[in-house]
């Protein structure tokens, strides 16, 4: 089966809302293959985030990734990268359909609730940059 790397971003753990989202997750059926709660550096945003780094929201979004603790997990189903990002909806939650957690549980398209890597290149490339071999499961 297939992989995918998700983070429960900040806004997610400051407004309790780890557990519902979860819940919709696994719902959904996804395997959690790993999870951890931790909190990203500046380095270690602007690193994950280079491929915006000329974006001019990029100091905001490294300031909104690194301003608290995240949820980062791994995740298997089968096509798990394009049913991921279904399940999350749109970027901009006022764009994200009916049901979909950016719906549900976003303020804004600066603060969107949730990441979903958007290829399974990336998917790899973010799991194992949040993870050593031996937490994946
Ligand atoms: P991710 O799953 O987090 O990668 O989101 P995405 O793939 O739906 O969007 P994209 O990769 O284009 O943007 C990455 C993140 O940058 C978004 O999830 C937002 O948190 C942030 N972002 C994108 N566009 C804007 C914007 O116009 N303003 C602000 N403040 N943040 C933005
Ligand atoms: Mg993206």
């Amino acid at each position: 089966t297939d992989r995918t790397f998700t983070m429960l971003k900040p806004d997610s753990v400051e407004k309790g809302n780890v557990g519902p989202i979860l819940e919709k997750i696994t719902a959904a059926g996804f395997r959690i293959a790993a999870m951890k709660l931790t909190q990203m550096t500046v380095a270690d945003a602007q690193e994950f985030y280079a491929i915006h780094k000329d974006r001019p929201f990029f100091g905001e979004l490294v300031q909104y990734m690194t301003r608290g603790p995240i949820v980062a997990a791994i995740l298997e189903k089968d096509n798990a990268v394009e049913d991921f990002r279904t399940l999350i909806g749109a970027t901009n939650p006022a764009e994200a359909a009916e049901g979909t957690i950016r719906r549900l549980y976003a303020d804004s398209i600066g603060e969107n609730a949730v990441h979903g890597s958007d290829s399974d290149e990336n998917a790899e490339i973010e799991g194992q940059f949040h993870f050593a071999g031996r937490e994946i499961f």
